[in-house]
């Protein structure tokens, strides 16, 4: 039974009108085959070639950087695991087959100095090759699908241009090829039937030699004609976005010079775009370029925010820095792009846009310097960035990564990204409250529940927590976007992402519908408003564990007066001398592991017993103290659900690793206590003064109820503390002259009664958009309807009313003011 009590009459400040936008990134294969809806897979033949600067190690099943980065690669095919599910057999040239012909790359006789091979094929009679697209070629009944192809024979040969399905032929062609150099050749299929997995096949039936040089199959109907995949377009569009942040997200950066985003290489004709290896193990052939996007914000109404290189490669994967003439072309690239989008059609880029079709310019109010960057090499690059645009285009507001302000570096808006827990997201409802309204804006640019129920409703709910608490800082949080958002379903390389599609259809995860609900409803003005409610406490469960510099000394460690010994060595190994127990260095691998896991611990880390399901108990210890030497304590030591994205799946990390392992921590050093949720870097307990008996064993003892847990040394109450809670239910209101919208999102277990007061009269009749369900619940490919929002219409609001709001729900009300009228 909560209460939220609305006052409209205290308007706190406008609403952000930009607040929910949308990221596209080309990951999970979202681009060729997805958005693009390219339908031949290596439609330009260079899928199999390394990055220039890259080798390639075991047979090319990794490439490896100058950095020392590795990859999965698989001679151009991705990951090891999109093989194997998608029984994708083994071809030298992905994608393409061959039966009676053969096939092979020519390197020198491209069709352009832009394209770095071309296919050769030498058809004996009867021989064909083929392509199956990204597991298939889409066919819909009745639709049109464009071909086109730059080939050149040097004798004539006749083909035919087929779709088939289990070697029967649905629709194709007779043509013939001819003539000097490349010549292009097109065709429009009109398809007979309708299936997700046909073949795209050149059959020669008299054999002969051709030379390909581009190829490719497209949907001629597409979102306003304008090239991308209408259900995935109108998907994006029925989520009301401002903007939309591309075109990455870790693709910015590259993970060589050669692999990094540059806007030349994706406009123009697209056979003449080059094509590059993306960050996530698969090439791009840019297709899906800067005017596309540019496009597609015009469609949809939304601001573009350009995020671009700012001369340097991705900090997580052995960056490289580029300096002088390097990191000038990166910056000219950029100012080529800002002039491509807003530059008159008489300017340099103007010209070229107005060639693709779009005289008119676009808008280009927002750009981010670089992506995910931070430290003193970013900072120089960002401020060389920000000087020379700012020049030429004062209007820009400008997004750093980090908080380049602290170092009293100019900046318009700060990029946050998140990815965590359902309990995280709750747990920081409050997390923008004190932020400087000074300082520069917020924008939350990813965000997604990463570990545990992903996918599920539950996740949901944590995340409407969070833009529930970002709603409330509006006047600071001014934009907002989950990450990723799309997903092709057999080429997933990190989950979970907004909208997931093969090749016929498209569904999306929950959280989708909770920002559809909580974007498309904005009001003019963020009204004060207070809940009243329950809390709910973080699960925790699992077992003591040490920390701290190698060389850790202990004895007598129990649970519940049980002896325990380290059973998991996450850093570090237990040895026994005598009657203590010692804990050595970490070793190589270890090390190696940590840093993998991104977390680069540099002590040690032993979890004592083995139930990681404990929630109640008794710890106890002596630790022998010595001068300046840190002891410290896990409490809750389990397996946080592992995040779904692995960078090498082929070598995953054991079980118990130090990316996985974060209990809270208590910490002793130079006579202070402190007490930490380490893995949201927050204090469990205030910091107090303790006294050691240095150069002996000193007893420590815990205890803990799921719900508090109490610290002791030499039997001595040290520090108390609370598991980390959140409210069960939160609120947001904003309104307009006419209306009242109250956003609620219940992430209880249970439905709640909440009783809304409000210092204005409304209408009896309202609607209420719902977004509810099981927990766990989930949407599939069998099921791609399960959970969504539904629209109600209800009776009995007034100036103090109760909403049913089911449990785990995400609930926008629209109530109608009533007019006063005089007299
Ligand atoms: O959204 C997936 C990735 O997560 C993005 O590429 C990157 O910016 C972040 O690390």
């Amino acid at each position: 039974m909560s209460t939220i009590t609305v006052k409209t009459a205290e308007k706190r400040f406008p609403t952000a009108k930009n607040l929910y936008g949308i990221f596209f990134e080309d990951i999970n294969r979202a681009g060729d085959g997805g958005l693009y809806p390219e339908m031949l897979r290596n439609r330009s033949f260079e899928d199999s070639i390394p990055p220039v600067e890259c080798e390639t190690e075991q047979e090319d099943y990794a490439i490896i950087t100058p950095a020392g980065w590795r990859d999965e690669f698989n001679h151009g095919e991705g990951l090891s695991r999109w093989i194997r599910e998608n029984k994708t057999e083994y071809t030298p040239i992905p994608a393409w087959y061959s039966e009676n012909a053969e096939m092979k790359l020519d390197r020198e006789d491209t069709l352009n100095e832009k394209r770095c091979a071309a296919l050769a094929i030498s058809f004996l009679p009867q021989g064909c090759i083929y392509n199956t697209g990204f597991t298939g070629i889409p066919q819909k009944a009745g639709e049109k699908y464009h071909f086109y192809m730059f080939a050149k024979a040097e004798e004539p040969v006749k083909v035919d241009l087929l779709i088939e399905k289990d070697n029967e032929i649905w629709c194709g062609t007779e043509i013939n090829l001819c003539g000097k150099g490349y010549q292009r050749y097109d065709y429009e299929f009109t398809a007979g039937k309708t299936a997700g997995n046909a073949k795209f096949v050149i059959r020669c039936q008299k054999g002969g030699k051709l030379k390909l040089g581009f190829t490719s199959l497209m949907p001629v109907d597409t979102y306003n004609s304008h090239g991308l995949r209408k259900d995935l377009v109108e998907k994006l569009k029925n989520m009301h976005p401002t903007f939309l942040r591309f075109p990455g997200g870790c693709i910015v950066e590259g993970f060589t010079p050669s692999t990094a985003m540059r806007f030349h290489n994706t406009i123009g004709p697209v056979w003449e775009r080059p094509s590059h290896l993306l960050m996530w193990h698969y090439r791009t052939t840019n297709g899906l370029g800067y005017h596309e996007y540019l496009q597609l914000c015009e469609d949809l109404d939304m601001e573009p925010l350009y995020v671009f290189n700012c001369g340097m490669t991705c900090q997580a994967r052995n960056s490289v820095l580029m300096e002088g003439e390097d990191l000038e072309e990166m910056i000219q690239d950029t100012l080529d792009a800002i002039e491509y989008a807003v530059g008159p059609a008489g300017s340099r880029w103007g010209k070229v846009r107005a060639l693709m079709g779009h005289p008119q310019p676009f808008k280009m109010n927002y750009v981010e310097i670089g992506n995910e960057n931070w430290g003193p090499d970013y900072e120089e690059r960002y401020l060389k960035c920000y000087s020379i645009i700012k020049e030429r285009y004062p209007f820009i507001k400008f997004v750093a990564n980090s908080h380049v302000e602290e170092k009293e570096l100019p900046v318009d808006i700060v990029d946050e990204h998140f990815y965590n827990s359902v309990e995280y997201f709750a747990e920081n409802i409050h997390f923008y409250d004190n932020y400087d309204r000074k300082g520069p804006e917020i924008f939350v640019g990813e965000l997604a529940v990463l570990r545990g129920p992903v996918g599920q409703l539950y996740a949901a709910m944590g995340e409407a927590m969070f833009l529930i608490g970002m709603e409330r800082n509006q006047d600071v949080v001014t934009l907002a976007s989950y990450a990723p958002l799309l997903d092709n379903y057999h080429y997933y390389a990190w989950y979970p992402n907004l909208i997931i599609f093969d090749n016929l259809q498209s569904y999306c995860i929950p959280t989708y519908y909770a920002w559809k609900l909580l974007g498309g409803s904005r009001g003019n003005h963020v009204v004060a408003s207070k809940d009243t409610t329950g809390v709910l406490y973080r699960p925790v469960s699992g077992m003591p564990s040490l920390l701290g510099p190698a060389g850790v000394r202990y004895r007598k460690a129990a649970w519940d007066g049980k002896t325990v010994r380290a059973v998991h060595e996450v850093m570090g190994h237990e040895a026994a001398s005598e009657e203590e127990f010692i804990i050595s260095e970490p070793d190589e691998e270890q090390k190696a592991e940590s840093a993998k896991m991104g977390v680069k611990l540099d002590e040690v880390l032993v979890v004592l017993g083995d139930n990681e399901t404990a929630v109640k108990g008794t710890f106890e210890i002596e630790i022998f103290a010595e001068e300046g030497r840190e002891i410290g304590i896990g409490v809750y030591s389990s397996r946080i659900p592992k995040e779904v994205y692995m960078n090498d799946e082929t070598h995953p990390p054991r079980e118990w690793n130090a990316g996985i392992v974060r209990p809270f921590q208590w910490r002793i050093k130079d006579g202070r206590s402190t007490f930490m949720d380490y893995q949201n870097s927050v204090p469990l307990a205030a910091e107090v003064p303790v006294k050691l008996i240095m150069g002996t064993y000193n007893k420590f003892r815990y205890t803990v109820t799921g719900r508090e847990m109490s610290l002791y040394v030499n039997d001595e109450l040290i520090q108390k503390a609370e598991v980390p809670q959140f409210p069960a239910m939160a609120s947001v209101v904003c309104d307009t002259e006419d209306e009242v919208i109250v956003k609620i999102v219940n992430i209880a277990p249970e439905p709640d009664d909440i009783t809304i007061n409000l210092d204005c009269e409304v209408q009896s009749n309202y609607l209420a958009g719902i977004l509810t369900g099981e927990k766990h619940d989930e949407n599939t490919i069998e099921h791609p309807e399960k959970v969504q929002d539904i629209e109600l219409r209800l009776l009995g609001a007034s100036s103090h009313f109760i909403y049913h709001a089911p449990a785990y729900s995400v609930n926008v009300l629209q109530l109608k003011k009533k007019k006063i009228t005089k007299g």
